[in-house]
């Protein structure tokens, strides 16, 4: 091969950068360095001194944090950006740091390829068990401390789907999380009920967050798996599943939808909604992560979640700007 033929190892340097960044934020977060400099250790001299640390190791450390925009630096003093002031010292509502530390050690021990080589899935942690509650309270931080911030994007939803808060809607919100979407609904009317679905921790910090904005006399709730707990019939107006549906297959999804069709009453909506990405270079990352954390989830197109309502008896099934599948039980 020619020289001018070998190509450059951009792509790998790249790769290499970005394991340099997350041992970067990884080792910040394990040292609690943001705790630490607004405590007033703000220079790496100081830091180093009060907790016995190498001081060139505490240098490099904050430089490398400082140029991924996680540190200011003025002279030789350090100080927290607002990203870190909310998201990354402990004692904030918004507190990721959990959730981060969790995502740096998913593949910490080198099992993608063992799993790949025996088929095994998931990794180290699956997230339809509630064994990750935990992770999923810390990843909703900023929902459970900022509703507000989510409810304005749900109410435009709602718009888009063509549903309308009333009187007596009785709403089931399966894997509600934080409950952005059917809180909107609920906010909308005092008329509305919401069923919240999800693990009994979750149900409970929703619930605190319902609290706050004066509609926890609108909620119910029902914890347990959403695979087996029992949905009734013949009880609600709408059901909406949001972004829980790319955990499980084909045949899972066709099961749940079956029992929500049954707990719908006739003329009842189902919306599926889905914000896993199926184009372009995060497609595949999301791939990685639903292989990596369910035992059989994957991306589903509208076509495939056409077919799975149809066959548990909804009709009218339509996708709103390539996003939220709605549909009917006739
Ligand atoms: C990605 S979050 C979605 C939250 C919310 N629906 C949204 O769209 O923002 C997934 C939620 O599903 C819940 N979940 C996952 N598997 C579950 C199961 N088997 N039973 C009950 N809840 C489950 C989790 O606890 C978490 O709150």
């Amino acid at each position: 091969m020619e020289p001018q033929e070998i190509p450059q190892p951009e792509i790998i340097n790249q790769v290499i950068d970005q394991i340099y960044r997350l041992g970067a934020v990884r080792a910040a977060l394990e040292l609690q360095l943001w705790e630490k400099i607004a405590a007033g250790e703000d220079t790496s001299a100081k830091l180093a001194a009060a907790e016995g640390w190498d001081p060139a190791g505490t240098k490099v450390l904050l430089d490398a944090i400082y140029g991924l925009g996680l540190l200011k630096s003025v002279g030789e003093k350090y100080s927290l950006v607002p990203e870190s002031s909310y998201y990354l010292l402990p004692s904030q509502p918004a507190y990721q740091g959990f959730m981060l530390q969790n995502e740096l050690g998913w593949d910490g021990y080198g099992q993608l390829a063992e799993s790949i080589r025996s088929c095994k899935r998931p990794i180290h942690y699956d997230d339809t068990k509630g064994s990750v509650v935990g992770l999923w309270i810390s990843a909703y931080s900023a929902s459970w401390a900022y509703p507000e911030r989510f409810l304005a994007v749900s109410e435009k939803l709602w718009q888009s789907l063509g549903i309308t808060a009333r009187d007596g809607l009785r709403v089931l919100d399966l894997a509600c999380g934080p409950a952005p979407r059917s809180m909107a609904l609920a906010r909308q009317h005092p008329g509305v009920q919401l069923t919240w679905l999800d693990w009994e921790e979750v149900l409970h910090t929703a619930h605190k967050t319902a609290a706050g904005l004066g509609i926890s006399n609108q909620i119910t709730i029902l914890p347990g798996d959403l695979q087996e707990t029992d949905l009734g019939s013949d009880r609600f107006d709408l059901a909406y599943l949001g972004n829980v549906t790319h955990f499980f297959n084909r045949e899972e999804n066709i099961r749940l939808f079956r029992r929500v069709h049954n707990a719908l009453v006739k003329g009842g909506k189902i919306i599926v909604h889905s914000a896993v990405r199926r184009e372009g270079e995060g497609a595949a990352l999301d791939a990685l992560w639903l292989y990596a954390t369910t035992a059989h989830g994957g991306a589903h197109d509208f076509a495939a979640y056409h077919s799975m309502l149809e066959d548990a008896g909804f009709t009218q099934i339509i996708e709103i700007d390539k996003g939220p599948v709605r549909a009917l039980k006739p």
